[in-house]
């Protein structure tokens, strides 16, 4: 087991990578969190998951109270969150509660906006329970809903005290979940961290079958990536964004066609790409390198779409500010730059 702690300015979050999930028991006991009210009666305790992970996982929480969310996307919405903070009310959950969210990035999104925002925040943690959730969403206290067609719009960032990672709950997910959780894993090493792509890039087929040293690894390293990025800019307002790389185009791609948000990455980390070899910053070798290990991965690097009818869902984009688009693109394998588009110029490049 390795603890990685993310400090911010007045918080301190441990991740704990390679520990059994059941241990989040021991850690509300105050086995590594001190100094903190105890939990020994579970009844200020609540769980929120949802129906897949609680039908292969529930039997390990049967003494707490557990709110149970429909798998998927769709459940990121305010109505979710009125129903949750309904069931907490039932469950009589008080200031000194705990929420503790088991699941994807789905459920560790509205977990930490339920916790942060009911009785004007309580205590929460994670056990992540997808590769993507792992090594990307439940790390580093960005959490929210969709609202109208606007992905995360609504949401705060506050970190959780804990997060649990373990690889044997990789095991019962899906394979095109798992391949979702490579194409973050991916934009990380883009974004950052070059060792890691050509770890990736060295280790295809162990990786392919979840073979758990590697496994545990590659999800180190990109926690540590995404960690040390935090810890520079929890806010967002400058090298975070570096995180988005693909992400522009894959929300708008994931609001047009559906498609998941792993996939939609990986074709977002390809258009991006394009774009940088277009613009003369990133050589035609790199940009093959990039779509030759997505293709290892199975994950997809293009798509039947007329591209430029993603411009208004990319001008929708959150990131946008004023009347330039934000843009992550590539100078080099782990080389980002910020680069600030008007909606015109990039319609051109698209
Ligand atoms: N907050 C952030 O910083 C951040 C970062 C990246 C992504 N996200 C968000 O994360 C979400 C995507 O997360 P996701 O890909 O984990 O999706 P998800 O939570 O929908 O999980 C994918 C599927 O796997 C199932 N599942 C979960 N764990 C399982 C397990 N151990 N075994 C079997 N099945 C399991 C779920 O029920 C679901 O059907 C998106 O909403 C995205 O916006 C947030
Ligand atoms: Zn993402």
């Amino acid at each position: 087991m390795r603890t990685i702690t993310l400090k911010t300015a007045i918080t301190e979050t441990n991740i704990f990578v390679d520990l059994p999930f059941t241990e989040f028991k021991s850690i509300i006991k105050n086995k590594w969190i001190p100094n903190q009210v105890q939990y020994d009666n579970f009844s200020n305790i609540a769980i929120i998951t949802d129906s897949n992970v609680r039908t292969i996982y529930g039997r390990h929480l049967s003494e707490y109270n557990v709110i149970e969310l429909k798998p998927g996307e769709e459940s990121k919405s305010l109505e979710t969150v009125e129903n949750i903070y309904r069931q907490l009310l039932d469950f009589e959950i008080d200031r000194h509660g705990f929420i503790i969210g088991i699941g994807g990035g789905v459920v560790c999104d509205i977990t930490g906006f339920v916790a942060s925002t009911f009785l004007r925040g309580v205590r929460f943690g994670f056990v992540a329970s997808t590769l993507l959730a792992q090594v990307d969403a439940s790390i580093g206290g960005k959490n929210g809903v969709n609202f109208l067609s606007y992905k995360n719009i609504v949401g705060t960032i506050t970190q959780p005290e804990f997060v649990i990672c373990d690889h044997a709950m990789l095991d019962t997910l899906l394979v095109q979940e798992y391949r979702c959780g490579l194409a973050e894993i991916v934009k990380s090493a883009l974004a950052g961290n070059k060792d890691l792509f050509e770890m990736l890039e060295q280790n295809i087929d162990s990786i392919n079958g979840k073979d758990k040293s590697i496994l545990n690894k590659i999800i180190l390293e990109a926690i540590k990536f995404k960690v040390s990025i935090v810890e520079q800019d929890e806010k967002d307002d400058g090298i975070r964004q570096i995180l988005n790389f693909g992400h522009t185009f894959a929300h708008a791609i994931e609001s047009k066609t559906g498609m998941s948000h792993g996939e939609a990455v990986a074709i977002g980390i390809c258009k991006s790409a394009e774009i940088s070899v277009k613009m003369g910053l990133l050589n035609n070798s790199e940009h093959e390198r990039i779509k030759s290990l997505l293709k290892k991965f199975n994950l997809p690097i293009d798509m039947k779409l007329n591209f430029a009818e993603l411009l208004p869902a990319i001008s929708k984009d959150k990131k946008r500010k004023d009347e330039m688009i934000n843009f992550i693109l590539l100078k080099g394998i782990g080389e980002p730059i910020i680069h600030k588009f008007k909606s015109e110029e990039l319609k051109k490049l698209i």
